[in-house]
């Protein structure tokens, strides 16, 4: 049955309400396959849990806007209203939705104007970890984003307990990251590391792109530790967490106090489990961890100097029966186990076509040294080269950071698998968002199955918007 029918018969039902028809109409849970939702965007005085109220950018009246949960499979069909002074548009972050679909102004889509509407529509699948966010200039970095979590369609796990926890980065002040605030100096070339805080010269020249803030809290749904609630387990509970990278501009690497974390998905595409002490996400990306409450107490989950003291990222995990005590924060220290994309493997061997990829894309990343601006192969957006694929081909990227700052690159459209040639290709990660660290290298590669033009970008927010992008674009075979 065609979604339009199955609606009509929703609607029909809905008309006839009464306990005469109930039954009628056996409809199954995949009659209710369509999943219709509302996001307003507005502008919201919002507050972190501490701090002054600020005026913020909000889906519905709230940031993170509102949890999407689906059922892998099901139809998702999202109003976007635009209640804001300025365009805006939503992207689907890591979901392969057809190219009309995928919210990037100017590439797939006009920007939403003030007042006007616009109706997403696509089916959620894969299963996994996504997260939703607007593609419109800085308002990422002004709150509006959400996470989506589609459902795998068959039950799988048994976990006690599920949180989704979205990570963003803060600018208290109207505004938020747009706000009049110190900005970071240009970093990257040879200078980067040795410039300290307080160098930073705001906004680069008038018109120009902005440099990144200084953030004054980093914030777990919303909420600033130790105003947010606390993550309440019980002894023996097996607990996922399902953690969303929102932020902007700041990468985490986060350990939950007496605990190991198991990973179990990236970008959530699961992956063969395996413990580590500490897990690094970056802007973009997702992680689902899960732990076994194994050692009661009240312990932080809490990131390695993201920020100092209290305005660190931290959520309290707290045992039943140690309500009353004070979180124990992790101790950082080098012989932590770190999760790296060398230590893991996909779950499913994932078919990948052998022979080599028919088409492979260097894409040098710059900038920073003396310039605000961020660079692919020296070249900015709008006016960077284009990454020609056809139908069916096999495409590799080739990264090669020339800078001080790591670069989490993101391909909209597509899962990449991260070269490794340490395994079969079967098992290279499944990923959409990839870490490209200072002055290293690292491969993906993409099979061209969803055509369009899809945007490629740095998904630090401020080197994206400082020309950080480009397009990949099909083109006939
Ligand atoms: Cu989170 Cu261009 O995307
Ligand atoms: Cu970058």
């Amino acid at each position: 049955m065609d979604y339009t029918r199955r609606r009509f018969l929703q609607t029909s039902l809905g008309a006839l309400a009464g306990a005469a028809t109930t039954g009628l109409w056996p409809l199954s849970g995949r009659a209710a396959a369509e999943h219709q939702v509302e996001l307003v965007a507005q502008e919201s005085m919002i507050n972190l849990g501490k701090g002054p109220e600020f005026k913020a950018m909000a889906y519905n009246g709230q940031t993170p806007g509102p949890v999407l949960r689906v059922r892998e499979g099901q139809s998702l069909s999202i109003s976007l209203k635009n209640r804001l002074l300025r365009p805006t548009t939503i992207h689907w972050h890591g979901l392969p939705v057809p190219n009309p679909m995928d919210g990037v102004p100017g590439v797939t889509m006009a920007a939403v104007p003030p007042g006007e509407s616009f109706a997403y529509q696509f089916r959620a699948r894969p299963a996994g970890t996504y997260f939703y966010h607007s593609h419109f200039g800085y308002q990422l970095d002004q709150g509006l984003y959400g996470a989506l979590i589609v459902e795998p369609d068959r039950a799988v796990g048994g976990w006690d307990r599920e949180e989704v926890l979205l990570l963003a980065d803060w600018v208290v002040a109207d505004g938020g990251g747009t706000a009049r605030v110190p900005r970071r100096p240009a970093m990257g070339g040879m200078m980067g590391r040795g410039m300290g805080r307080g160098m930073g010269r705001g906004a680069a020249a008038p018109g120009g792109p902005l440099a990144e803030p200084y953030y004054q809290g980093y914030a777990v749904n919303g909420r600033l530790y130790p105003h947010g609630p606390p993550l309440k387990v019980k002894k023996g509970d097996k607990v996922r967490l399902r953690l969303i990278n929102a932020s902007s501009s700041t990468i985490y690497d986060l350990s939950l106090a007496g605990h190991r974390l198991t990973v179990l998905a990236l970008d959530g595409q699961d992956v063969i489990p395996k413990d580590f002490d500490v897990v690094r996400l970056a802007m973009g990306e997702r992680v689902d961890v899960q732990f076994i409450a194994d050692n009661p107490g009240a312990w932080l989950l809490q990131a390695h100097d993201s920020g100092l003291g209290e305005s660190g990222l931290a959520l309290a995990v707290v045992y039943q029966g140690a309500e009353n005590r004070d979180p124990v924060g992790p101790r950082f220290h080098p012989g932590l186990s770190l999760a790296t994309y060398w230590d893991l493997a996909a779950a499913r061997p994932v078919a990948h076509p052998t022979g080599p990829p028919r088409r492979i894309y260097r894409q040098v990343l710059s900038g920073g040294m003396h310039s605000p601006y961020w660079s692919i192969n020296g070249r900015l957006y709008p006016n960077s080269e284009r990454l020609a694929v056809a139908q069916g081909d096999k495409v590799r990227l080739s990264y090669f950071n020339r800078s001080m700052m790591p670069h989490p690159m993101h391909l909209h459209g597509h899962f990449f698998r991260v070269v490794n040639f340490a395994l079969p290709p079967e098992r290279w990660l499944v990923k959409d968002t990839a870490i490209v660290e200072p002055m290293r290298r690292l491969d993906v590669e993409f099979i061209a199955d969803n055509p369009g033009d899809w945007f490629h970008h740095c998904h630090h927010l401020y080197h994206m918007e400082a020309g950080m992008a480009n397009l990949v674009t099909y083109t006939k075979a």
